[in-house]
């Protein structure tokens, strides 16, 4: 069944990509940008790298290019054209480094100097020459079989057509890329999408008096077949292009050592913009002749050589939806669903569009062309909207009143700190009543902070769930394994283990126990912080008996908006329904405090003032380590207070109201052995 999947979807993308590819080589039309036709590339061959059952005589990895078309001659490429793998990353040229030198057998010490040639985003052409003569020019084709495009060529001025250099092999194929320079292609806007198709629909031509209209350029940078060719390595071979009277890139370099590559890959990005020529990455090519002998070619690329890509972390999509998701403390998130689209080989087909502000900042729409942007982990979000593409009929987006799960009101809550309306709106259900907030806090339960239960994931919470095997915490460990035994997916095996993984975690720390119950504002230090001052589960819950939630203020790090959820979660009867049952079911092991002998030996601190050399964070964990605690408001229960420089002065008139000690840092210091 799975396979069949896989098998489907790469199908599909092997038509997509055929369908690209003969447009683009053999109309002259591309569908889609470079960057999104190598993506797709990429995502085929890791496909079959990952299922070896996939294959296809279409694949990427069995043609270089697309058959030539019809309206020229084809001729066979002496020495085929071939193509070049690609890197993304550091670690991408470190491997293809390591490749190399596995291959070769040889150290990370062995030093290999790069050719490192700017790779121009054009057509390649393969020039012809016998004794200096220029006598015929190919196109790549599928990179065996070539166009014979030597008159559209000729018109060329880079290309010599008489090289008279004594030097200048009897015969050679000098090859390079065809192109326009952008200042060129502005005059010529109208009829082309980009210098790319330019260069490729010129040379075309039927008729090369059409070609030569257009300002094509060469440049050279490699040879197939040669006779009488006298050079050692990649760097003097360009060096005698020059000679010879081709052009070259300006901005070849030699290079040592994937740092330096680095380096060099950075500073031309920067220049990419200035350059009146597209660049799309640098070819790094072993510079030694006989090396690149030894190297070889895999498939129908080089081992010797790779593309090092700039990273496109951009895409162009539309999006097919606008959809609320609502997440475990009720907050709900548009989410744009858009047309899925590979970017930095990542497929995306979910685009964040943050809050109800947003949306109506930028006005985004369903069915709105937009560019998305994916940078790192982040989920990728909206860039800009085309509004020249938004169709006739579109709607502006409503922001639902009411939560779509449970039909709650939603609120944007005023937030006590900014002083503001938050810019979130929130269904204001207190949490089980809501189904998907339900699924959000049992996935919250399960998850490797919490509960941390092997095998019980996020998919399988949805899929309890859908068959109405789990509502509640409590269910988790009253489930019918005899049903789960007969579902599609599991076997004796499998729930066995479940059950085994289940039974595991029925003894939990109440620090993890109070972070999994999803309490908003209680992620997980501050659940510590509750554990390590109640130390017990029954102290906690009886925090709802005596109604005296004032007390955690008490606490080093909990404030009232801490508070107040806590109190909003005691208060639900869902809440301590759940917490009773639990209660029944787990053993929730009591925090153990470390006091043994510390040199603070449980007193109490608290900090005012600016400490010289040394952080708040940093004396915290000091009177911590020192089996010390510390506190956050004056109170008889304080047993010193650490007055550095511009203290509270309230704070210190308070403590000594009540008599309690005071230290400043070198006292407080001495307490520890310690001197500032
Ligand atoms: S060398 C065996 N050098 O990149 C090496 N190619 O994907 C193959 N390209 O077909 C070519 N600049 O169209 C080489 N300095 C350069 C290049 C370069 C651009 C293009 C060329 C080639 C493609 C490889």
């Amino acid at each position: 069944m799975q396979n069949e999947k896989i098998k489907k979807d790469y199908l599909e993308k092997i038509k997509r990509f055929k369908d690209y590819n003969r447009n683009y080589y053999h109309k002259s039309r591309p569908l889609v940008t470079d960057a999104e036709f190598d993506r797709l590339k990429i995502e085929i061959l890791d496909l079959e790298k990952k299922y070896k059952f996939l294959s296809s005589s279409n694949s990427p990895s069995k043609i270089v290019g697309f058959k030539p078309s019809k309206n020229f001659k084809k001729v066979e490429h002496k020495v085929p054209m071939l193509s070049l793998g690609n890197a993304f990353s550091e670690e991408d040229l470190l491997n293809f480094e390591k490749r190399i030198l596995n291959f070769i057998s040889q150290n990370k010490n062995f030093e290999i100097f790069y050719s490192a040639e700017p790779k121009i985003d054009g057509i390649s052409a393969s020039l012809n020459y016998k004794n200096g003569k220029f006598t015929t020019g190919l196109s790549r084709g599928d990179g065996k079989e070539g166009e014979d495009i030597t008159d559209n060529l000729a018109t060329i001025k880079d290309i010599p057509k008489n090289i008279l250099s004594k030097d200048f092999p009897e015969e050679i194929d000098i090859r390079g890329e065809v192109f326009i320079q952008n200042s060129d292609f502005e005059k010529l806007k109208e009829k082309f999408a980009n210098p790319r198709n330019a260069a490729s629909g010129s040379l075309r031509q039927k008729n090369s008096k059409d070609t030569k209209k257009i300002p094509l350029k060469f440049i050279a940078y490699t040879f197939g077949f040669e006779k009488g060719l006298k050079i050692e390595n990649q760097f003097e071979y360009l060096k005698k292009l020059n000679e010879w009277g081709f052009k070259t890139n300006p901005l070849n370099k030699l290079i040592k050592g994937v740092k330096d590559l680095m380096i060099n890959y950075s500073e031309i990005e920067k220049k990419r913009a200035e350059l009146d020529f597209d660049i799309d990455g640098i070819v790094y090519k072993v510079n030694n002749f006989h090396l690149q002998k030894r190297l070889g070619n895999v498939a129908n690329a080089p081992r010797w050589a790779i593309a090092h890509k700039f990273s496109s972390n951009k895409a162009i999509s539309k999006i097919l939806s606008i959809e609320i998701q609502i997440g475990r403390t009720g907050a709900l998130t548009p989410v744009a669903k858009i047309k899925p689209i590979s970017i930095g080989g990542v497929l995306v087909s979910n685009a964040t569009l943050h809050n109800e502000d947003e949306i109506n900042r930028k006005d985004i729409r369903a069915g709105d062309t937009v560019t998305v942007e994916r940078a790192g982990d982040v989920i990728p979000h909206i860039l800009s909207v085309d509004i020249k593409k938004r169709p006739k009929n579109s709607l502006k987006f409503k922001f639902p009143n009411k939560c779509p799960s449970c039909g709650s009101k939603t609120v944007k809550e005023f937030n006590i700190i900014t002083k503001k309306n938050d810019a979130v709106r929130r269904c204001t259900s207190e949490g089980y009543e809501c189904e998907k907030i339900s699924i959000e806090k049992l996935k919250h339960f399960v998850s490797k902070e919490a509960f941390n239960i092997d095998g019980f994931g996020k998919k399988i919470v949805e899929n309890f769930w859908k068959l109405k095997l789990i509502r509640l915490p409590q269910d988790i460990f009253q489930l019918d394994f005899n049903k789960i035994e007969n579902l599609d997916g599991w076997g004796k095996q499998s729930v066995a283990n479940l059950k085994y993984s289940i039974e595991q975690k029925k003894n939990i720390s109440l620090d993890r126990f109070i972070y999994s119950l999803g309490i908003r504002h209680i992620g997980l230090e501050n659940a510590k912080l509750l554990s390590k001052y109640f130390k017990s589960f029954s102290k906690f819950k009886s925090l709802s008996e005596n109604n005296k939630y004032d007390e955690l203020l008490n606490i080093d790090g909990i404030g009232e908006t801490q508070v107040s959820s806590v109190q909003n979660f005691f208060s639900n009867k869902i809440n301590m329904d759940v917490l009773e049952k639990l209660q029944k079911i787990l053993i929730i092991k009591n925090t153990l405090i470390e006091k043994k002998g510390g040199l603070l030996n449980n007193q109490k601190f608290m900090l005012t003032g600016k400490l010289s050399g040394i952080s708040r964070a940093e004396a915290k964990s000091l009177i911590e380590e020192n089996s010390g605690t510390t506190i956050s408001s004056v109170s008889k229960k304080l047993d010193y207070l650490i007055v550095g420089e511009k203290p509270t002065k309230k704070k210190v008139e308070s403590a000594k109201q009540l008599k309690i000690k005071i230290l400043d840092q070198e006292q407080f210091l001495k307490m520890l052995n310690k001197t500032s």
